[in-house]
């Protein structure tokens, strides 16, 4: 008798949710209610459609009856308003976006990666919204860690800081603060981070690091986006921007640690063209190639990746 569970939990609700977001429906019941046939025709939307979304919606405990309009329920407004800190949407619009070029993983298999996905500035702007969730909660605690690991820190510059919420913990710690990442990434992100006295620098980490002195060079979840020899050579390039007894830190996934650390691979095998899950022994590598000593594994605590430190002496 089987005893593999093939069908967990049910994903439907999560789409039909994904669906109204997209097209605006959330966003246009958050504050007052509206019957289901009056939003389709503000919005633009079938009918038809509209009103059997709604359905599920109002079912799921997304949206709540009032009269004969339907408006977000008070359990999911905080989750669901754009204007609050426990905002999701950026991360379900983005989750959309992953299972668009998931869909497409039979033909991932015949040909190989990455699965064909447009990107736009909304998907831009939902990867980005994405991170920052991600990185709410398991900021401060790395931010802790290193800071305990290594006490002598003043300046740290975050590669591929895109959010800046990991940055936004470094400064908590009195560290000089310093966000590397693509142009349009810094340009989302701009006001943010000279608000929070973080300094910005636009560029391709693969193409070098242009800035030096640093205490720290931190990379969250960045070496997964990239070929092994673009982690080579970004190990590298961070190894020079490191002050003498500075430390290099990376936090990313690790082949061989579980179904998450399984599942990203394959996430990055349909969403890039060289990404991967990378072992230990990649990056003992790349860190000892790139002259640093004493590379350590560490777990942090209620965290699946794992973080990744090696010294320059
Ligand atoms: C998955 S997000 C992680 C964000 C954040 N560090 C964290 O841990 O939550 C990867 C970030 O790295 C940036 N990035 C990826 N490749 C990069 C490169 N070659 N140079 C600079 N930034 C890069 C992306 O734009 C994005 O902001």
């Amino acid at each position: 008798m089987a005893s593999i569970d093939l069908f967990p939990g049910q994903w439907q609700p999560q789409v039909v949710l994904m669906a109204a977001l997209e097209v605006g429906l959330i966003e246009a019941l958050l504050d007052q209610p509206w019957p289901p046939a009056k939003v389709a025709q503000k919005l633009a939307l079938d009918e038809r459609a509209t009103v059997r979304v709604i359905s599920v919606l109002v079912d799921a405990g997304y949206l709540e009856q009032q009269g004969d309009g339907v408006v977000v329920a008070p359990d999911a407004r905080a989750l669901l308003d754009p204007a609050d800190a426990a905002f999701v949407g950026d991360r379900l619009l983005h989750l959309h976006d992953l299972l668009v070029r998931w869909v497409q993983l039979p033909m991932v298999l015949r040909d190989g990666g990455p699965a064909p996905f447009e990107r736009t500035p909304e998907s831009l702007r939902a990867f980005i919204g994405s991170m920052r969730v991600g990185a709410r909660e398991r900021a401060r605690p790395l931010a802790d860690r290193l800071a305990a690991l290594y006490p002598a820190t003043k300046s740290v510059l975050d590669v591929g800081g895109g959010p800046g919420t990991q940055a936004l913990a470094f400064r908590e710690h009195g560290w000089q603060v310093t966000v590397l990442d693509f142009p349009e990434v810094i340009d989302l992100m701009a006001g943010d981070l000279a608000r929070a006295g973080i300094a910005a620098i636009k560029g391709d980490a693969t193409q070098g690091i242009p800035a030096q002195g640093f205490d720290l060079v931190y990379c969250g979840n960045l070496f997964h986006s990239m070929s092994p020899a673009e982690c080579a050579l970004v190990v590298e390039s961070a190894a020079r921007a490191l002050t003498s007894g500075g430390a290099l830190a990376i936090h990313d996934f690790l082949r061989g640690t579980g179904l998450p650390s399984s599942l990203f691979a394959v996430n990055m095998l349909a969403a890039t063209s060289a990404g991967d899950v990378y072992g230990e022994e990649d990056y003992r590598r790349w860190c000892e190639g790139a002259g640093l000593r004493d590379f350590a594994v560490h777990e942090v605590a209620g965290q699946t990746q794992r973080l990744l430190t090696a010294d320059k002496r």
